[in-house]
């Protein structure tokens, strides 16, 4: 691999529902891996994009009443958005309705059928939409499909066939030769496994007459091209793929990124793909597990979705990201729950990286008159062993970074942290300062390179706080402009004027029934809640309120500052319904608010009552308004 250049991307997701945490996860590992290796100095591409053609996005456009492009036209926008609102850094971001996409797929398709390798037959097999792929006997379970666990479909059909049996041989040769193509090992291990049966060839297309949305074969009109042969090809489509210039730099340095569910079509048809196509395979296949809540995957088709980013917008997108990050084992599965996430925010942010960071600048405040002071040479013990831990850390990184192990390299810098933390309560400062005005140059000029690096290489992992701390300690210029080679030396940081700010991460307390609800999809209202009494129902007191001012709050990903009138009085309700409902189209409404509900905050606005609203079974939010107009004030019983 080029040591200057890489290239990563996402899967493209599903169109058929928004965007939910486990796309969060796999979008901000990439994102933190692009922004990594663009502070070591690399030219990154970071690509990701949306999936929008097959049978499961026609029936999900059906479901909503849409045509499918107005359909994958709004949910691709929804994974956009949010995507640019979460601060991600990606360069492009690739639909494969696009006509550049579709032209790719049929020269492809063209050029592996010229080649003979693409043939017409008759196929039955059981097909699961959700999955959009035949399972054979051996796979399903119990006549079902054994991810979605719905029951499958016996199909048969005259089709097109890939000769991907062929290419068995070959990929068991290429895995064993090149031992980090699909890692960690365990994934190496379970595609081998695969490739232990004999493989057999893949159906590539489907007739006009069962699906039209889709990309049309170009040998023959009467089918469309399987979605997963259509889905892969953005990774070369969006390099302009066979004469872009991105496609020479970046195609020979290519690394994806999956969750473990699409480990088959990653690591088995896209390799024999390319080759049938004459296109070198990729470098890497990075793995990650599962997401999982109360110990199920956590995904849309099984209703357990965590509404998008909702822990985001109470906790700050960068709490959450800090968290999915040191939390899970990339390869491995992790549960998520709030109670984590928070213990995590209290325990490494707010006290670990809050502490160093203000006391340190409180320190030079109160001692050095705002000036930062150079570390200087180390002298004691103490200097030299702080100086040793900070000089270990970009290889460490860098070891972690290259095989996604995020814990390890956030542990790395939490190394750091911990010793400068304990250099502070050793060397002692505030004692220093009524006698030694050099020692106390000194030492607080170590605290400051001890931040001043660990906030470096925080960037990747929590952007806006490294950039703050980078600011705070009076350092010139951008982080994302900033270079490991210079901004990574030791001592390269003396001598400016800090401006301290606020803490950035605050404790959270916390209580369990404050907790947000993880599964938000009841489709069907089959799941009715445990009986009430009227008297219980009473002490609700719900009433229609009138929408007087609407605007998106700074720094969230959903939520909107409501002013309504209840008649009596105006107050503010904070809602998560930005997704959905445009603040400009929110003046005027009428809706139905909790009145007598505790206050709380959210991302620092007091919300006083809380908004009626339906989910649908795609996980998107109706407001709930009275059938006709009617005073602000009167009550809902
Ligand atoms: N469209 C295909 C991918 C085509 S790539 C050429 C697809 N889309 S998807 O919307 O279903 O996204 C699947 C990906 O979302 C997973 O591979 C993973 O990256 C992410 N995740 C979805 N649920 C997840 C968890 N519960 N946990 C971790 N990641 C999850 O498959």
């Amino acid at each position: 691999m080029s040591a200057d250049l890489f290239y990563i991307t996402t899967p493209i997701y599903y169109v058929n529902a928004p965007p939910h945490s486990g796309h969060a996860y796999t979008t901000i590992v990439a994102d933190a891996v692009a922004r990594y290796h663009r502070l070591a100095g690399r030219r990154v591409y970071f690509l990701t994009g949306t999936d929008e053609h097959g049978d499961k996005i026609a029936q999900a456009a059906v479901r909503a009443g849409e045509t499918p492009q107005a359909y994958a036209d709004r949910i691709s926008a929804a994974f956009r958005e949010t995507w640019q609102r979460m601060g991600h850094t990606f360069d492009q971001f690739i639909r494969t309705t696009e006509a550049r996409h579709k032209r790719v797929v049929s020269a492809i398709l063209q050029r592996i059928y010229d080649a003979g390798e693409i043939y017409f037959g008759e196929y039955g097999g059981y097909y699961c939409v959700g999955c959009e792929r035949f399972y054979t006997e051996k796979e399903m379970v119990d006549g079902k499909c054994p991810d979605h666990q719905t029951p499958l479909q016996y199909v048969k059909e005259e089709n097109y066939f890939f000769r991907m049996s062929k290419y068995q041989d070959w990929l068991i040769r290429h895995i064993h030769d090149h031992p980090d193509f699909i890692r960690p090992e365990r994934y190496r291990n379970e595609a081998l496994g695969f490739l232990r049966e004999p493989l057999e060839d893949l159906c590539i297309s489907r007739p006009r007459a069962r699906l039209t949305w889709g990309i049309p074969l170009p040998f023959d009109d009467r089918y469309v091209t399987y979605v997963w042969f259509d889905a892969l090809i953005n990774y070369v489509s969006a390099l302009d793929y066979p004469d872009g210039e991105l496609f020479r730099t970046f195609w020979p340095v290519a690394q994806h990124l999956i969750g473990k569910d699409i480990l088959k079509p990653h690591g088995v048809y896209w390799p024999t793909m390319l080759q049938a196509a004459g296109i070198p395979t990729y470098q890497h296949l990075n793995v990650h597990g599962y997401w999982l809540v109360d110990e199920a995957k956590m995904s849309k088709s099984r209703g357990r979705t965590l509404s998008p980013l909702d822990l985001a917008d109470k906790y700050g997108p960068e709490a959450l990201r800090y968290f999915l990050l040191r939390e899970m084992v990339f390869g491995l599965d992790a549960n998520f729950g709030e109670v984590g996430l928070v213990n995590r925010l209290n325990a490494d942010l707010a006290n670990d990286l809050g502490n160093l960071l203000q006391r340190t600048l409180t320190m030079v405040k109160r001692y050095c008159d705002g000036r930062i002071p150079a570390a200087g040479e180390p002298v004691t013990p103490g200097d030299r062993r702080l100086v040793q831990v900070a000089e270990g850390l970009p290889g460490k990184v860098a070891e972690a970074m290259e095989v996604f192990a995020f814990h390890r390299a956030l542990e790395a810098i939490w190394g750091l942290l911990n010793a400068g933390n304990k250099y502070l309560d050793e060397q002692k400062p505030w004692e220093l300062a009524k006698r030694d005005h050099d020692a106390l140059q000194r030492v607080l000029g170590h605290g400051c390179e001890a931040l001043r690096v660990t906030g470096l290489f925080l960037f990747p992992f929590l952007p806006a706080a490294g950039e703050k701390i980078w600011a705070q300690l009076g350092m010139a210029g951008r982080l994302a402009e900033a270079r490991l080679a210079e901004a990574g030396r030791w001592g390269a940081g003396a001598s400016r004027r800090m401006s301290q700010g606020e803490p950035l991460f605050p404790r959270v307390e916390f209580s369990l029934e404050e907790t947000t609800p993880m599964v938000t999809a009841k489709p069907g209202g089959t799941d009715v809640a445990a009986e009430v009494t009227i008297e219980e129902f009473r002490r609700l007191d719900l009433r229609v309120a009138e929408i007087r001012e609407a605007r998106a709050v700074p720094g969230a990903k959903k939520l909107v500052e409501l002013k309504v009138s209840i008649g009596s009085e105006e107050r503010t309700v904070v809602a998560g319904i930005l997704l959905e409902y445009p603040p400009a189209d929110l003046v005027g409404k009428q809706i139905v608010i909790v009145a007598n509900l505790k206050p709380t905050q959210l991302m620092g606005v007091e919300s006083r009552g809380m908004l009626l609203a339906a989910t649908d079974s795609a996980g998107r939010i109706i407001l709930v308004t009275p059938e006709k107009p009617t005073a602000p004030g009167a009550q809902v019983k």
